[in-house]
């Protein structure tokens, strides 16, 4: 049996390119449909109201693309409307958060020294820090485990500038990571779709043996967990990907091949009006 439907996968903008990245390694066969809302990107910095009626609204536009899963790469939209997007949702909804927090919990556990439990650091947008979504969701698999939250916001654009590893990006990592570093945290999530591609820096301001967990492999697995057998597309066929997006220009084509790590291939620009 095999469902030819493609599974959908919807960030603000094109940081999620690294999760249908990592879906496409794990489920080559697949064919991924995954939707930017540039035009109203970023979602990091609006109130939480906005973030929701955005993230409906946009999911709304691939359902009616017949996909057959929904990937909630965002981490501010899956910390603020997940329980909103699985509402309306009749097919399989998957976030990055409860991944990305497992992943956390995992690498925590195994690098705590013996009898202690050191904290956990969630680096976010200001959005998906006010939510606490990622704290909740590595208290529920660890309770009382401590998990500080810092809002690194300049580092969106400075991703999408292309300035991850220069002295603007070392000096913002280390004003926004100080208390971080001091904290003796020893895992740190990278809780923003743009935050890897600063892993380098971000390394760098913290101190060494330091883990920086990035949701894309662990949500991948679980969108491979959350379409069961029948779900999946023949295993003999190869996946297509087509990206839409809101709005097109040549910066988001640079930017978009930034997270691909290669020049992005057809941008086609939709209307969610
Ligand atoms: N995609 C957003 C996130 O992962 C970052 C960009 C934005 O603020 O919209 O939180």
């Amino acid at each position: 049996m095999s469902d030819p439907r493609p599974i959908g996968l919807f960030d603000s903008g094109v940081g999620g390119l690294t999760v249908l990245e990592a879906v496409a390694r794990r489920m080559p066969f697949e064919d991924l449909l995954y939707l930017g809302d540039t035009a109203r990107l970023p979602y990091g910095t609006k109130s939480p109201e906005t973030v929701r009626r955005y993230a409906r609204r946009a999911i709304g536009f691939l359902l009616a693309q017949d996909v057959k899963a929904v990937v909630v790469a965002c981490n501010t939209a899956s910390a603020l409307a997940l329980d909103a997007i699985e509402e309306m949702s009749p097919v399989p909804v998957v976030g990055v958060v409860a991944p990305g927090a497992e992943a956390a919990v995992a690498a925590a556990r195994a690098s705590d020294p013996a009898g202690q439990r050191v904290p956990i650091a969630v680096l976010a947008t200001e959005a998906t820090v006010v939510s606490d979504a990622y704290g909740h969701a590595i208290r529920a698999l660890d309770p009382g485990r401590d998990v500080t939250h810092t809002a690194c916001p300049l580092f969106v654009p400075l991703a999408e500038e292309g300035w991850t590893e220069n002295e603007v990006a070392r000096a913002a990592a280390a004003l926004y990571l100080a208390d971080v570093a001091r904290s003796g945290a020893r895992v740190v999530v990278l809780g923003c779709t743009h935050y890897p591609l600063l892993a380098g820096t971000i390394a760098g301001a913290l101190p060494k043996g330091t883990v920086l967990v990035d949701s894309a492999e662990t949500a991948a697995r679980a969108v491979e967990a959350a379409l069961p057998l029948a779900f999946r597309r023949g295993e003999a066929s190869h996946g297509s990907t087509r990206l839409l997006v809101t709005d097109a220009s040549d910066r988001l084509r640079r930017v978009a091949g930034r997270f691909l790590g290669r020049p992005a291939a057809d941008l086609t620009l939709v209307d969610l009006l």
